[in-house]
C-alpha cells in the first residue's frame, strides 16, 4: 500500500515518513509543494529520498498560489479577527489540492498530513481531502505518535533521520509567499516578548525605496510603480520592501477552531500593505452600503478560510459577491514607509466616487447647505419623538 506525504523537510514531516514507513508498512510519495517557502526544495527532495521516500515529488505553485488563493483573499480584504491574513489558511487548500493529484497520478490508497491534533492544519487537510477526494484515506501520523516535541526528536534520532531541530530550536514555523507564522518556545507564555532572532522576513534585505505605488486591477494588485508584474512577484519584492522596515509583525492570541487560545507570532509584510492598501483604493471606489456590507461579509470570509472550509459552496458564493463588488476598484495607491510603520499617502482611480466640488469647503463648492436642513430634521426625527414622549436621556 502506498501513502502520499506532504513533506516540508521539516522534523515531523521526516519523523513521519519514517513512522509511515516502520510502523504502518506503507510505500511513501513525499509530495513538496512550493508556495513561496523560500526553502531549496531539491534539497528536502534530497533528503524525503534519504529518509526512505520511493518517490518524491516537488511541485511548483507560486503562480497559482497567488492567482487563485491569495487574490482571492486580497479581494475579500480577509483578515481573520481582523489581524490575521490567514498565511497558513490559505496554503492549506492548495497543498491538498496537489496532494489529492499526486495521489490520483500514482493511484495511492492514502494521503497523509504532518500536523498535530491541537491545530487548526488538520482540520484545513482533512475537510479538503475528503472533500476534492472521498475515496482517499487520510492518515496523521503526528496525532496518533503521541509523542511530545522531545520524543519526537528522539525517535528520529533513533531512526536515522536527519533531524534539523533540536533542544535550542523549539519553534513551529510555517511559512509561504503570504507570510510565516512561528509558535511555540518562550512565546508558549503570552507574556513573554518573541525572542528577536526570530524574524526572517521583516529584517532588512538591503537598500529599498521608501514609497512605492501600488496598481490595482478589479481588486488585484498588478504593479509596483507603474510596472506590471505577476502577482506573485509583485508580492515577493513587497516582502522585501516592506520587510526591510520591519513592518508586518503581528503578535496576537488567537481562537483556534478547535478550541484553543494560541500565542501566534507572524510576519507578513506584503499581507499587511497590501490590504491596507486596498483597503485604501476601496474607500474612494466602493459606494457606502456596498462598502459597508463588504467588510462585513470580508470578516465571514475569513472565519470560513480559517476554519478550513475553502471548498464549500459558501466561500464560492462570497468570492462571487467579492468579484461583483470589486469590479469597480481600479487604481493606484501610494504607500509611503518608515522605520516600523507606513502610511497610504495618496490613493487615484478612474472610477473613483470622491467629488471635489461636493467635498471642498472652499468656492467650487457645488453642495446645497440648505438642503441638509430638512434632512437632518427628518434623520433625528424619531429620538425627538422618543426624548419628549419617554425619553430618560442617560450620558
Ligand atoms: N495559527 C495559524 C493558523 O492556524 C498558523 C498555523 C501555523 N502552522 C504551523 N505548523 N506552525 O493558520
Ligand atoms: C499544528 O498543530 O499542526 C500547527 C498549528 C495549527 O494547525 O494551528
Amino acid at each position: 500500500k502506498t501513502v502520499v506525504l506532504a513533506y516540508s523537510g521539516g522534523l515531523d514531516t521526516s519523523v513521519a515518513l519514517k513512522w509511515l514507513q516502520v510502523e504502518k508498512g506503507y510505500e511513501v510519495i513525499a509530495c513538496s509543494v512550493d508556495v513561496g517557502q523560500q526553502e531549496d526544495l531539491t534539497e528536502v527532495r534530497a533528503r524525503a529520498l534519504a529518509t526512505g521516500a520511493k518517490i518524491a515529488e516537488v511541485v511548483e505553485v507560486q503562480e497559482e498560489f497567488a492567482n487563485e488563493f491569495i487574490a482571492r483573499a486580497i479581494r475579500a480584504g480577509a483578515l481573520y479577527e481582523n489581524r490575521y491574513p490567514l498565511v497558513s489558511s490559505l496554503s492549506r487548500p492548495i497543498i491538498s489540492k496537489h496532494l489529492v493529484e499526486v495521489a490520483r497520478r500514482y493511484g495511492a490508497d492514502a494521503v497523509a498530513h504532518g500536523c498535530t491534533g491541537k491545530g487548526n492544519d488538520q482540520v484545513r487537510f482533512e475537510v479538503a481531502i475528503r472533500t476534492l477526494a472521498p475515496e482517499l484515506e487520510v492518515l496523521a501520523p503526528v496525532r496518533e505518535w503521541g509523542f511530545a516535541r522531545e520524543d519526537t526528536i528522539d525517535y528520529g534520532l533513533a531512526n536515522g533521520v536527519q533531524v534539523n531541530a533540536n533542544r535550542a530550536n523549539p519553534y513551529s514555523i510555517d511559512q509561504n509567499l503570504w507570510g510565516r507564522a512561528i509558535e511555540c518556545g518562550e512565546m508558549e507564555d503570552p507574556w513573554n516578548s518573541p525572542p528577536s532572532d526570530i524574524y526572517a522576513y521583516t529584517v532588512p534585505h538591503g537598500s529599498v525605496p521608501d514609497s512605492v505605488v501600488i496598481g490595482f486591477n478589479k481588486g488585484v494588485p498588478v504593479s509596483l510603480d507603474g510596472e506590471e508584474m505577476p502577482l506573485y512577484l509583485l508580492i515577493t519584492r513587497l516582502n522585501a520592501i516592506a520587510g526591510s522596515y520591519g513592518i508586518g509583525r503581528i503578535d496576537m492570541v488567537e481562537n483556534r477552531r478547535v478550541g484553543i487560545k494560541s500565542r501566534e507570532v507572524y510576519e507578513a509584510p506584503a499581507a499587511t500593505v497590501l490590504l491596507e492598501a486596498h483597503r485604501q483604493l476601496e474607500d474612494i471606489t466602493l459606494e457606502r452600503e456596498l462598502a459597508h456590507t463588504k467588510i462585513e461579509l470580508g470578516l465571514q470570509w475569513a472565519t470560513l478560510v480559517y476554519d478550513g472550509l475553502w471548498y464549500s459552496p459558501l466561500r464560492m458564493a462570497f468570492d462571487a459577491f467579492m468579484e461583483e463588488a470589486s469590479s469597480v476598484v481600479t487604481g493606484e495607491v501610494r504607500v509611503r514607509f518608515s522605520p516600523n510603520g507606513f502610511v497610504v499617502d495618496g490613493r487615484r482611480s478612474p472610477l473613483s466616487l470622491y467629488d471635489y466640488e461636493l467635498a471642498t469647503y472652499a468656492r467650487a463648492d457645488t453642495f446645497n447647505h440648505l438642503d441638509a436642513e430638512g434632512f437632518v430634521k427628518i434623520f433625528g426625527l424619531g429620538l425627538e419623538t422618543w426624548s419628549k414622549r419617554q425619553g430618560r436621556v442617560q450620558p
